[in-house]
């Protein structure tokens, strides 16, 4: 199995491309099912998420083309297999949004219900609940979700919590259902924004995306079109806290400052110097951080995604700071793996504190899931002498080229097989 290791003390300096959103393409492939036309897309990032969505639409019967490094073409004429099988639900949530779509525009889905998962229970009650308001059978049978309807009907859903995939697969399905769909208290996240976008760009008619209230007036039939996947604002964040803990400078290019703002506020509160051009965002540190204050929340307010990362950063700072997660009920399995490398963290219930120490030591740790693995790698480019991370399979989950692009920026950083 593959490990990361990483000799760490090395400022990172210079530019880092980033790439497209995961979390935006994922919804974005499953689009294609909306239509029988192709759908060609742009910026969609080389991770094994997306390798795997590839492989459920096609198993389902969408043809997939790559054109070159970039591109994805999608053609859904006919789907003959309306199913995702558990085989690959299982290692990938998000193929949960396949059922929107493929209800709304066949009238019957099945999609495996997705286990437990490294960060808690995550059901998907409100995926479920919103269909069957705007009319769809639903059975739970044999570990299957069986969905089927004539045709949707548009309807006035108010969602219990934020769910960003539970939005984007209502809001899919509300794109082909007859008549329209208010979805309220709707996930504001940058990604949701791309879908609707993208949506949009197929001949789906959507206000109000990157608001809580999205209102869909359903048509008869989305055609093909071209889109580009946003940047991913997760890696983006990423490269900017490496570049505070190790004292660097570095530019990221690509990106999209608008998607970042309580990333990049938190970042200044910690006393790292961030500016900030139209697709552009750069960052110069001394390294001397203060630990910052974190409580995650739906966008605007501080990514979950990000969670891990400011941890790690935290562990290394000045003075002391809690970290609160309010999303997700388990994900503070990094904390572990951070105090073997020697971090000051005490946990009660879903609150980290972290007192900053002058430094940490490298050893082996173990990657738990796909953020906890990037606050490993962080913690390991200023550890003093190797840090070894192991299950680093969860890292190219979500981080395209992360050794490429941090040995570029002065890194030392191996892949060992
Ligand atoms: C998405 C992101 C993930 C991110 C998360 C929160 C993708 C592919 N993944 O995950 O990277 O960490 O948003 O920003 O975009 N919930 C329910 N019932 C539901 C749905 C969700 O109770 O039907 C709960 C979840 O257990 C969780 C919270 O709502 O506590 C938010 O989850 P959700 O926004 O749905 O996360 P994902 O869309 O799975």
């Amino acid at each position: 199995m593959d490990a990361l290791l990483i000799h760490g003390g090395n400022p990172l300096a210079g530019e880092v491309r980033i790439s497209g959103a995961k979390n935006a393409a994922l919804p974005i492939l499953t689009a294609s099912l909306l239509s029988a036309e192709p759908l060609k897309l742009g910026n969609v990032p080389h991770l094994k998420d997306i390798s795997t969505m590839l492989a459920l639409l096609g198993h389902m019967g969408v043809r997939v083309t790559l054109d070159d490094k970039n591109h994805v073409t999608l053609s859904g004429e006919s789907i003959p297999h309306k199913e995702a099988p558990y085989e690959m639900v299982k290692t990938m949530r998000a193929a949960i949004l396949v059922l929107g779509p493929t209800l709304a525009r066949f009238g019957e889905a099945r999609v495996s219900l997705p286990g437990g998962c490294a960060i808690g229970s995550r059901p998907v009650d409100l995926h479920i609940k919103g269909l069957q308001a705007m009319g769809a059978d639903i059975n739970i049978e044999h570990g299957y979700i069986h969905a089927r309807c004539k045709r949707l009907q548009g309807a006035r859903i108010v969602m219990d919590m934020v769910t960003v995939t539970g939005t984007e697969n209502l809001m899919m399905a509300a794109a082909l259902a007859d008549g329209t769909t208010v979805l309220e208290n709707a996930a504001r996240e940058p990604e949701v924004v791309d879908l609707a976008r993208c949506l949009i760009a197929m001949g789906a008619k959507i206000e109000g995306a990157g608001s809580d209230v999205i209102t869909i007036h359903g048509v008869d039939s989305l055609h093909g079109a071209e889109y580009a996947v946003m940047a991913d604002r997760i890696e983006t964040g990423t490269f900017l806290v490496a570049a505070a803990m190790t004292g660097g400078r570095v530019r990221a290019t690509h990106a999209q400052p608008d998607t970042l703002e309580a990333v990049i506020s938190k970042l200044r509160e910690a006393g790292a110097q961030v500016s900030v051009g139209e697709d552009w965002i750069e960052i110069d540190s001394d390294g001397k951080l203060k630990a910052v204050d974190v409580r995650t929340a739906p966008h605007p307010a501080f990514p979950t995604d990000m969670q891990a990362q400011f941890m790690a950063m935290n562990a290394v700072s000045e003075g002391a700071a809690s970290v609160t997660e309010t999303i997700f009920e388990n994900r503070f399995m990094h904390v572990q793996e951070l105090r073997r490398l020697g971090a000051n963290i005490e946990v009660s219930g879903h609150t980290a504190l972290v007192r900053g120490v002058p430094r940490l030591d490298g050893a082996i740790v173990m990657a738990t899931d796909l953020r906890a693995s990037a606050c490993l790698v962080l913690a390991g480019l200023v550890a003093a002498g190797e840090t070894t991370i192991e299950r680093i399979y969860h890292l190219d989950r979500g981080y395209e080229r992360i050794e490429e692009k941090l040995t570029q920026l002065g890194a030392r950083i191996k892949r060992v097989h």
